[in-house]
């Protein structure tokens, strides 16, 4: 008889039940892309090994532990993705994306490959969606980003999830948190572990996610060495967070195990699940582009979620959200007091089951109600600076070009009467 083959270990075939869990999950993460204005990349499971060891950093668990790395016939060093920002960030930069509208909006869904340590939920192929906005950074975006998260977990009927924050600081106040967090290290030498006493030298952020060492209990936290801008800037996200009631909990000691973080970072994780691992996760990574070629930094920002821990969840909760339509109102704003208006605006509507879409990543009105007009919305609302000052909004009619101001409050009703108003005209009579 011949051998009998198995999946490889640490990889699963995907069918029945979980093939259509995978499937709703996509649905829901392409449905969520469209509404937030991210369109969509798939970049090859290989890349050149270069990729990672510059864009995740040398010293990092993936590189140095995980990467399923080999040399072509023609003696290339490639590997298996093992995560797709930096694959990302590649293609952003090959082909000129920074010469178009900025910022660019993607989102992916796909396999990646880590060789790791069996154990539950973590996998040697496993899937990810992600979103990733280069080209423009503000804590608006970063904000977002969560934001969209949230609400794709929201139509998965996930509701128990919280994100752990922090920031880790610009090049700048880092290199002086490293410094204070390498002598600390050096104290505490002989309780480190053989990597971390590696790592203190090369590398000491990554000590601070190591699972054998407990040295990190009392290391220096990166929150005390932000400069001032930075400072502002982790405040401005958390502000955007509280406006839309996200459960946030800043979390000090919290690094994530990829080098190209340079500012805020957060985690998503279960509230009611505790043994679960983080189902997600992301960050700013304005260096990223510097370490893949670019001659200049390039403001990004970013976030994957593991889909099989999405899933676990998922059934957990018990519950499936249901499908929503295209979108029918757009929301466009100018000016930075208008955006966070409109970022609370747009979130009450999504609450209210109204499709509603943005374009906070572009700052110019003309390029916002471009892509309104594209979508083909019926409504779109546009709050101005002024608008922001008087809490109202513009409504347009997209059909009759007619506008006219209301009071924030009452936007989600009067866009309701527009919509109901179109329907019924559209709607056959026999
Ligand atoms: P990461 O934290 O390495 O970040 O992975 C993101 C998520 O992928 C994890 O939170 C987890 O849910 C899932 N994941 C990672 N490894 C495994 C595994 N072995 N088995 C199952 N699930 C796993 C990144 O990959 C960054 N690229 C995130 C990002 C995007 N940052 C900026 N943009």
């Amino acid at each position: 008889m011949s051998k009998k083959f198995q999946c490889p270990s640490g990889m699963h075939d995907i069918f029945g039940e979980r093939y259509e869990n995978f499937e709703k999950v996509m649905e829901v993460v392409k449905r969520n892309a469209s509404i937030y204005g991210f369109r969509g990349i798939v970049t090859p499971v290989i890349e050149d090994s270069g990729v990672f060891t510059s864009g995740i950093g040398r010293s990092t668990d993936i590189v140095e532990k995980e990467m399923y790395s080999f040399k072509t016939k023609r003696g290339d060093n490639v590997s298996l993705r093992p995560e797709g920002t930096a694959p990302v960030m590649r293609a952003y930069l090959e082909h000129n994306l920074y010469t178009r509208p900025q910022p660019i909006k993607f989102f992916y869904f796909s396999p990646f490959f880590r060789y790791e340590r069996q154990q539950a939920g973590r996998y040697r192929q496993f899937w990810q969606f992600g979103f990733e906005v280069i080209g423009k950074g503000s804590p608006a975006i970063d904000a977002q980003i969560i934001i969209a998260v949230f609400s794709i977990l929201g139509d998965l009927g996930i509701e128990n999830v919280k994100v752990k924050i922090n920031h880790i600081g610009d090049e700048k106040c880092r290199s002086k948190f490293k410094l204070a967090l390498r002598k600390y290290l050096k104290e505490k030498e002989a309780s480190l572990c053989e990597d971390c006493k590696k790592r203190t030298k090369e590398n000491p952020l990554r000590t601070l996610d190591c699972k054998k060492c407990s040295a990190k209990e009392n290391a220096p936290q990166a929150a005390n060495y932000l400069c001032r801008d930075c400072r502002e800037e982790f405040q401005k996200v958390l502000e955007f967070l509280e406006e839309m009631e996200i459960p946030y909990e800043p979390d000090p000691l919290l690094v994530r195990g990829l080098d190209y973080y340079t500012g805020v970072v957060y985690e998503f994780v279960s509230t009611k699940e505790s043994s679960l691992l983080e189902i997600g996760g992301g960050g700013r990574y304005n260096e990223l582009s510097v370490s893949l070629g670019a001659e200049e930094e390039i403001p990004a920002s970013g976030v994957a979620m593991g889909v099989e821990r999405v899933i676990d969840l998922m059934k957990k909760e018990g519950k499936i959200g249901k499908n929503r339509e295209n979108p029918k109102v757009f929301i466009a704003q100018l000016g930075e007091m208008a955006k966070k208006k409109a970022l609370k605006l747009f979130e009450e509507f999504r609450k209210a089951g109204l499709d509603v879409a943005e374009s906070f990543g572009r700052d110019s009105l003309k390029s916002q109600l471009g892509r309104a007009d594209k979508m083909g919305v019926l409504v779109t609302i546009i709050i101005g600076k002024e608008e922001a000052i008087e809490d109202k909004v513009i409504l347009r009619d997209m059909e009759s070009g007619k506008q006219e101001k209301v009071e924030i409050k009452n936007a989600i009703k009067e866009t309701r009467k527009i919509i109901k108003e179109r329907k019924s005209k559209s709607s056959p009579s026999f």
